[in-house]
């Protein structure tokens, strides 16, 4: 199978769908791999590394669409309506495109689509199970943003994060907090401890308290219920409990020098648990970072893509995080890719077989939006194979 690699074209998108180290893992499973000239060179891969790794470098966007028959691309349909309005005229009835596609937020753009026959995956629809743990992009993107919110937060605390002992002084150790306790959170309480705070974590799931506990940090109990949902996901709650968690948290907020904040319900927008007042309550200096920010934001005072100050405190809102570490954040999702490839192309590609991990993820197929999800997000009805099955 031939797999095409284009140059992406958001703004300040510099991740790439391959990197150099993937490639040989993807050769072993079959693939040729063509990659447009410069793809790689925003993540740090000049393009003579991938032709050294054994890839085809092509001088253009056209060639690559038209010499693959699948292309992985970091942002396309919903998450890039610009480069697709370009790659909608590349590609071909038949052709596998896999990525971010923004499925439920940007439905309409996977019915514009639709027509051109592109047999279309979204990455971000993978089912949460151990088989598909290899191909989870959310996952390994998520990861990386939980350590680099650690060391946005500590760039702008005014404070050491670690205890010091010198000659002019013992310095205390800085605390944090970390709200959310998933792939980003679990990866933001590592990097604190790393780098010598005092770490309180808290989550709505129960089963997190001794993820947290065994990285050594502290798990905030709050007398309120749990809201464990299906397949390691939280259940989304109604307002009234996550303001009676605000409450609860109010204290702990206001004593900590930084908050990480990472609360996310699948399909929702994330739910607002520091209140602007909670903010003010903070000593002056402290910091938050909210990697919810693209989705609405855990924190009152939150602007997406902006740093706030809000009384003494600074608000970050991040977008895009795994794009600023873009040589590694590329390098694990194009080991996802190749991993998600390599289970499709094991399967009939007429029916998938039923298969959870291809069903779960195919947005469109044969001219039609075909996921139920996303079906039901443009007001279509099921479809006729969907109701017998
Ligand atoms: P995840 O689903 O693994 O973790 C989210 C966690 O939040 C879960 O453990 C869940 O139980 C917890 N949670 C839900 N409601 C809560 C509440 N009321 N209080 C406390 N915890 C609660 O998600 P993941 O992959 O760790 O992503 C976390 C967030 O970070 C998401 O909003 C995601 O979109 C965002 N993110 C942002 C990035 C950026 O560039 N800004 C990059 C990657 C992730």
């Amino acid at each position: 199978m031939k797999l095409g690699i284009p140059r992406e074209a958001y703004p300040g998108e510099r991740r790439v769908a391959m990197a150099p180290a993937a490639v040989a893992a993807a050769k072993k499973a079959g693939f040729e791999i063509l990659v447009e000239s410069g793809a790689g060179s925003a993540a740090g891969f000049p393009d003579a590394d991938y032709s050294a790794a054994g890839c085809a470098v092509v001088g253009s966007r056209a060639e690559v669409f038209a010499q693959s028959d699948a292309v992985a691309m970091v942002r396309s349909l919903g998450a890039d309506p610009a480069s697709w309005a370009t790659d909608s005229a590349l590609v071909r009835p038949g052709q596998m495109l896999v990525g971010h596609l923004e499925p439920l937020s940007e439905a309409s753009a996977a019915a514009l689509a639709a027509p051109s026959g592109v047999k279309a995956f979204a990455l971000e629809l993978l089912p949460r199970i151990t088989r598909a743990q290899t191909m989870d992009v959310l996952s390994s993107q998520a990861s990386l943003a939980g350590y680099k919110a650690v060391l946005m937060a500590a760039n702008h605390l005014p404070k050491l994060f670690p205890m010091m002992m010198t000659a002019a002084g013992t310095i205390t150790p800085s605390k944090v907090f970390v709200v959310g306790a998933g792939v980003a959170g679990l990866q933001a309480i590592a990097t604190a401890k790393r780098l010598g705070a005092i770490v309180t974590a808290y989550d709505v799931r129960a089963a997190v308290k001794e993820q947290v506990e065994s990285l050594g940090a502290k798990f905030l109990e709050l007398p309120m219920e749990t809201a464990d949902g299906q397949g390691g996901y939280a259940k989304a709650m109604d307002e009234a409990f996550y303001r009676r968690q605000a409450e609860l948290m109010a204290g702990v907020v206001a004593d900590m020098d930084v908050v990480v904040t990472t609360a996310a319900v699948p399909g929702r927008t994330a739910p607002v648990l520091i209140s602007r007042d909670m903010v003010l309550a903070m000593r002056p200096g402290s910091v938050i970072v909210d990697l919810a920010a693209e989705r609405g934001g855990n924190c009152e005072a939150t602007v997406a893509g902006q740093s706030v100050e809000c009384g003494g405190a600074t608000v970050i809102g991040p977008l895009n995080v795994p794009a600023s570490l873009p040589f590694h954040s590329s390098q694990l999702y194009a080991r996802n890719v190749v991993a998600f490839l390599t289970h499709i192309k094991g399967l009939n590609a007429e029916s998938f077989g039923g298969d959870e991990i291809a069903q779960g993820t195919l947005v469109i197929d044969q001219g039609e939006v075909v996921h139920p999800l996303v079906r039901e997000r443009l007001g279509l009805e099921p479809r006729a194979a969907a109701i017998q099955a």
